[in-house]
């Protein structure tokens, strides 16, 4: 079977879309054609990621440096975002925070940090886009994660911001169903070589203990997830709303399992 996927007349903006999985979703949209604005808070890694989606083939691409914890910040880049490409097709919103500490020892402002970026964030940038979007047909996915349904020790700061992530998306989808806009999440597993790997890998052997613990024996890739995206954005998704679509080789499937008792266990012998 063949599919073609052409969102040469698309246009899609990716937050936080300027390194890891982010910048892989981007740049799968870019190689289809798409014209595509990345954001993210630092204007080198936007510059060479506008770069690189126009050498793949991005009809247009532009960015934006901004914080997604500014409200009005992300408003203005949006607004200029549709002013210079139109109404959003497809909106993916990924900016995120991580760092595995103890509830226990995290400050209020270390809470308030991964809750604003994770979660405010998502709030800023769906309220942001709300007037831009296209009506009907726009597809908005956010970038989720499996601590959103899966309690992990040291990680109680973005297992609060990203069920409240999934919750958002449940909710929008049904409010903004009538006018023809699909909101989804995407759930990525244990993706090799981003940061977010890196920053909750516990252990020497933990490649081989993510492959071993999951179904599909392999870790997963950044254009696993963008290809999910590219699929919940074309037309073959179009009756699928309100979904948190999880790309992890069928790893959840086991719960938390063993990552969240090595993550305790690499911070007490730190
Ligand atoms: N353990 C405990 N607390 C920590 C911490 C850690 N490893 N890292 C940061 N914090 C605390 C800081 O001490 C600070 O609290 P304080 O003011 O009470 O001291 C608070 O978190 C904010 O830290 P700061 O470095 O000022 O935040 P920032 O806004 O510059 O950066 C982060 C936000 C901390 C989330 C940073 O890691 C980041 O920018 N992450 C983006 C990339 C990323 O995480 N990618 C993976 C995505 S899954
Ligand atoms: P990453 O490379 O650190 O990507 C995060 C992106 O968000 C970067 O472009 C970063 O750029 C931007 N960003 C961070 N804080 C921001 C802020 N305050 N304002 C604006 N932009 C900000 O991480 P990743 O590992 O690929 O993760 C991407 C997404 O996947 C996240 O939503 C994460 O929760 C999710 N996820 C990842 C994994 C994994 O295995 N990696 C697993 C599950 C879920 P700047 O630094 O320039 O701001």
């Amino acid at each position: 079977m063949t599919i073609s996927i052409d969102f040469s007349d698309k246009t899609v903006v990716v937050i936080g879309g300027t390194s890891g999985i982010n910048r892989a979703i981007a740049e799968a949209f870019a190689r289809h054609g798409a014209s595509v604005a990345v954001a993210s808070r630092r204007q080198e890694k936007v510059d060479d990621t506008v770069q690189s989606l126009k050498n793949l083939g991005a009809k247009h691409a532009l960015g934006a440096a901004f914080d997604v914890r500014d409200a009005s910040a992300v408003a203005s880049a949006l607004a200029d975002f549709q002013a210079a490409l139109g109404d959003f097709d497809n909106l993916i919103s990924g900016a995120a925070g991580n760092f595995p500490a103890f509830g226990a020892d995290m400050s209020i402002n270390a809470y308030k940090s991964v809750i604003d970026i994770d979660l405010m964030g998502t709030i800023h940038v769906m309220k942001g886009a709300y007037p831009h979007l296209k009506r009907p047909g726009a597809s908005i996915i956010n970038i989720s994660a499996p601590q959103a349904y899966l309690p992990y020790e040291t990680q109680s700061h973005v297992c609060a911001a990203k069920a409240g992530v999934d919750q958002i998306t449940r909710t929008l989808a049904m409010e903004w169903g009538a006018e023809g806009v699909r909101v989804n999440s995407v759930v990525p597993g244990m993706i090799e070589d981003t940061e977010g790997f890196r920053r909750l890998t516990a252990g020497p052997d933990i490649i081989e203990r993510v492959i071993a613990a999951t179904p599909l024996g392999r870790t997963g890739k950044t254009q696993d997830v963008a290809d999910a995206c590219l699929f919940l954005c074309s037309d073959l998704a179009g009756f699928i709303s309100g979904q948190v679509m999880v790309v992890d080789g069928g790893v959840y499937l086991r719960g938390s399992g063993q990552l969240g008792q090595d993550l305790a266990g690499m911070l007490k012998s730190a």
